[in-house]
């Protein structure tokens, strides 16, 4: 089989589809003949969570990852995701539908940033939030995603300084949950930055039954409004399990999917960005489309490489968060 080159201008394998094809039956066939498994996050878009093997928050994903048995496994999420796959899965080939989907969030801690502020405070050690690079998290002592991330910290004795990277407004409301001094990374998701607290309190106003369930990425000003704060994962159960019946939901509108299907009965309201635009879906994220997933699953391309020293250096943390949050779910 040719492997397309990919131009890094472009990311994806830009080949033109038949229109009369069926890509959800190319794709189950694809899966079958290559024992290939779709991992997606809730922020892709309905079509790609509909044929995916498992869909889940950073931490039930990199779960997935590690334990899976196909040969391919193509990464239906940004492309921190994906890594944290191939290192977690080396032996794996990693697929990536556009290489380009990245996320704020890793963008604002580049690992010589980091490096040199670790340099300025050596006595801490470094908690980076999952939503980094590898490099960036070949220089950390435990990874955290939003699913652990309390617990994490929790278990770190009370006398040791942590940075925590990259998120902020996680870090924030981390030091609020759990009363730790930590010195916290700038870093913010353009996503969970825009929702608008003046807009939400006039719709909790409307809906005074509704509860706000809202992602820790969000600000502060939007978390204090919040009923519920927890990772797509925990967002989701939640809704599943609270007899109320509607529900309003501050984080990328791509979980409202699941959360419908969950609960046909329910009504599930996305809170308001700040502007009139559709900024509360991922630009990065809604990168991934099925025509694409399906010509990298056919071509299987874009793939994710790494050098095996930034694996390794990398991997150690990651193993480190999936030891201390055995019990998370
Ligand atoms: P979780 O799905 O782990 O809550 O993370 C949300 C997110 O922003 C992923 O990019
Ligand atoms: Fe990154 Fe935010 Fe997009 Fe998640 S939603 S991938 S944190 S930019």
């Amino acid at each position: 089989m040719e492997i397309p080159v990919i131009d890094p201008a472009v990311g994806y394998v830009n080949r033109p589809i038949d229109r009369f094809l069926n890509l959800f039956d190319e794709i189950e066939r694809l899966k079958k003949e290559k024992n290939a498994i779709i991992l997606a996050h809730y922020y892709q878009e309905p079509d790609i969570q509909d044929i995916a093997d498992y869909i889940g928050d950073s931490l039930g994903l990199a779960r997935q990852a590690a334990g899976t048995d196909a040969d391919i496994i193509v990464f239906a999420g940004v492309h921190f995701m994906a890594e944290t796959a191939k290192i977690l899965s080396p032996q794996k080939k990693v697929l990536l539908p556009d290489l380009n989907a990245g996320c704020s969030l890793a963008d604002a801690c580049p690992a010589p940033a980091l490096e040199a502020f670790k340099a300025k405070h050596p006595d801490h050690i470094v908690v980076s939030y999952i939503n980094c690079t590898a490099a960036t998290k070949a220089l950390s002592d435990i990874i955290c995603t939003s699913s652990n991330a309390e617990h994490i910290i929790r278990q770190i004795p009370e006398d040791q300084g942590i940075i925590f990277a990259p998120d902020r407004n996680l870090g924030r409301w981390l030091i609020k949950q759990t009363g730790r001094d930590m010195v916290v990374w700038d870093g913010v998701c353009i996503v969970h930055e825009t929702f608008s607290e003046q807009k939400l309190v006039r719709m909790k106003v409307r809906n005074p039954d509704a509860p706000v369930l809202a992602h820790p990425e969000c600000e502060p000003n939007v978390l204090r409004h919040a009923d519920f704060v927890g990772s797509t994962s925990q967002i989701r159960r939640f809704a599943s399990e609270d007899p109320r019946t509607t529900f309003i939901v501050a984080t990328e509108e791509g979980i409202l999917h699941q959360m419908r299907k969950d609960n046909p009965d329910k009504e599930f309201i996305g809170a308001p960005p700040e502007s009139g635009c559709a900024c509360n879906q991922c630009p990065h994220m809604r990168l991934n489309t099925i025509e694409k997933l399906y010509l990298c699953l056919e071509h299987e391309a874009p793939e994710i490489h790494m050098d095996e020293e930034t694996r390794l250096k990398a991997k150690a943390p990651i193993d480190r968060m999936l030891e201390m949050s055995k019990a998370v779910k």
